[in-house]
């Protein structure tokens, strides 16, 4: 959840460090801090954001090799003393490192109790002292006799004073080396390196390497190993806000090129994407779809999609409830969803499944992230890297890849087949009128950003849009939003619902918009105020409801595109009406790379 980075070669160190990091801010930004080695170790943190850390820094701070690191805190509150890089009692060895060491306690304990000092709360700390432990004469050895007595994930970067290397390694957390013309760097994600170079190598797990300006090798279990050399194909602006206020909206407004990107990959691929190994016959018992937060309802829409075109049952499950309670078997067919590929409750579902012997189909949008290579088979999506928090065209992508995967099995004839896949082309224009509209509806957005509550209801499989929706503004706004089936809120929560209370419905041309009539009119006779999203030509929920938006009509199934689109749109506003820092809302992190 936190960003690190390493730099050695011949750069003025500080603006590499610097704006290495600030690419990476949206991995946690609660604190930040640099090592730098010229004369011994300089080291300096604090609980700020990078651009005002920067604004701390001396003017010169010469070096030509140095270690950063933004947080997410975990173990210790953000505080200058709890902030990265932390350093041994001799202040020669600091280390970054993202992960979570489970056995801090009692290794800082030990550590302790042989003359160690400890001055932070982190579970990181332990990491130097232990390698200041081992040292003898060489910083790779004793990294790893440290490495040995750690229980947990980790990407470390580990600088020592007077060293002409980087000593880096990973263990169930993200780590790439790029390579530069006699300079390398080290990141957590790619993002970090855009504007050096495009060329990385992947670390694996249990992997250390050694990285020096000239020179890169990579061992594992002490036997040297070749790691293949990838060339990235984001682009800096790809990774930078292009003239748009924040990256969310940059991202929303990115969709319709998503869309296409997405589908064009599959279309142009000279091999199927995947094989879902669910038609007739096959004896497999069920197809499971496992995901969290934004990628869980991307989810559920691939069930209700599934279920439709399918006619079997599938079962969504919570990644991280899934974990402690789920089941599957060899019979099983599972396909998980994550965007970053790196969201520790998503790769122990892929483990767990993989251990039951169910085949895992990964839908993914980072190529050669933790989750991409410990999968049976990979589905991209093409959304380029997101950077703001709230995941926008991340979940579009994954609904192509959703939709993608199901045609082909789809249980109809193929004039509806042929028109399916018609209306799945047209999508990126669908999603452009909606942007289109963005004035229109970021007016709704002056009525929501006064509210306390606001729900979101829908029906069948505009249901997870609902949640979405909800999800979306409580997490950029800071607005309590709940996300209903509409048919529900008579059960309980119409207790909470009153002239102060919104309600955004969504009404979709099929089988539930009678229903969803009704619930409307249930909802105005308890005074709350209804804005509804219909398609475009309809004249009747505008009689029930306050307020209408109009999205452009599509079959029924891709109904959630556009409907999400107007949601992500009104969360955005409603944040911006309400002066919220919109691309990193407080307490969370892009990555969440702890259970
Ligand atoms: C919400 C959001 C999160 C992520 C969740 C899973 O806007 O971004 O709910 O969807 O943390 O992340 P991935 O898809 O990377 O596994």
């Amino acid at each position: 959840m936190c960003g690190i980075v390493g730099y050695v070669g011949e750069r003025q160190i500080k603006p590499v460090l610097i704006n290495c990091l600030s690419r990476l801010e949206y991995r946690g930004y609660d604190s930040c801090g640099i090592a730098v080695s010229r004369d011994g170790l300089k080291v300096y943190k604090d609980a700020v954001r990078v651009n005002v850390f920067d604004k701390t820094l001396p003017q010169l701070l010469d070096g030509k090799i140095g270690i950063g690191h933004t947080r997410w805190a975990t173990h210790g509150e953000p505080s200058q003393l709890n902030a990265h890089p932390h350093c041994d009692c001799t202040g020669k060895i600091a280390v970054v490192h993202n992960g979570i060491i489970n056995n801090f306690q009692k290794l800082r304990r030990q550590l302790a109790s042989e003359g160690h000092k400890f001055i932070s709360e982190t579970d990181t700390e332990v990491i130097p002292h232990l390698i200041e432990k081992y040292y003898e004469d060489d910083l790779e050895e004793a990294v790893a006799m440290a490495l040995r007595e750690v229980e947990g994930s980790y990407a470390i970067v580990v600088l020592m004073a007077g060293e002409p290397k980087l000593v880096v390694a990973r263990k169930d957390s993200p780590l790439i080396i790029a390579i530069g013309d006699r300079e390398n760097f080290i990141a957590s994600d790619v993002p970090a390196i855009l504007d050096y170079t495009s060329r990385v190598i992947y670390l694996e797990d249990d992997d250390i390497g050694v990285v020096s300006s000239d020179n890169i090798e990579v061992s594992r279990h002490g036997v040297a190993v070749d790691r293949k050399e990838h060339q990235i194909l984001w682009s800096i602006g790809d990774a930078q806000k292009g003239g748009y206020e924040h990256f969310m909206l940059k991202e929303i407004h990115e969709q319709p090129k998503v869309i296409r990107d997405t589908i064009g990959g599959y279309v142009s691929a000279t091999e199927p994407v995947a094989s879902l190994a669910i038609a007739g016959g096959t004896g497999l018992e069920e197809l499971l779809i496992l995901a969290c937060g934004t990628s869980y309802h991307a989810a559920l829409i691939g069930k209700y999609l599934m279920e439709d075109l399918f006619r079997v049952s599938v079962r969504t499950e919570l990644a991280s409830e899934f974990n402690y309670w789920g089941h599957a078997s060899s019979r099983s067919q599972s396909i998980v969803i994550t965007q970053s590929g790196e969201t520790a409750d998503a790769l122990k579902t892929i483990k767990r499944l993989k251990e039951e012997g169910c085949r895992v189909i990964v839908i993914t949008n980072v190529v050669g992230s933790t989750a991409s290579r410990i999968t049976d088979q990979i589905v991209y999506t093409r959304a380029g890297p997101e950077i703001s928090v709230a995941a926008t065209k991340s979940f579009i992508a994954q609904l192509m890849a959703l939709y993608w995967l199901a045609l082909p099995y789809a249980k109809i004839d193929i004039r509806r087949l042929d028109s399916l896949v018609a209306g799945l082309r047209q999508l990126p224009g669908k999603v452009q009128q909606v942007l289109d509209n963005e004035a229109v509806i970021s007016e709704y957005a002056q009525q929501l950003s006064k509210s306390e509550n606001v729900f979101f209801i829908g029906r069948g499989i505009n249901f997870p849009v609902a949640l979405e929706g909800a999800l979306k503004l409580k997490e950029i706004s800071y607005i309590h939003a709940e996300g209903y089936a509409a048919g529900e809120l008579k059960h309980g929560p119409f207790a909470l619902l009153g002239s102060n209370t919104p309600v955004v419905a969504i009404v979709a041309r099929d089988n539930t918009y009678e229903a969803m009539l009704t619930n409307i009119k249930e909802v105005k006779a308890r005074r709350s105020p209804v804005i509804a999203l219909v398609e475009e030509g309809d004249e009747v929920v505008g009689e029930v409801a306050d307020s209408v938006i109009t999205v452009p009509q599509v079959e029924a199934i891709f109904s959630p595109v556009v409907n999400t689109v107007v949601l992500q749109l009104l969360a955005y506003y409603t944040a911006k009406e309400r002066g919220c820092p919109i691309d990193f809302p407080r307490n969370l992190a892009k990555s969440v790379t702890v259970e």
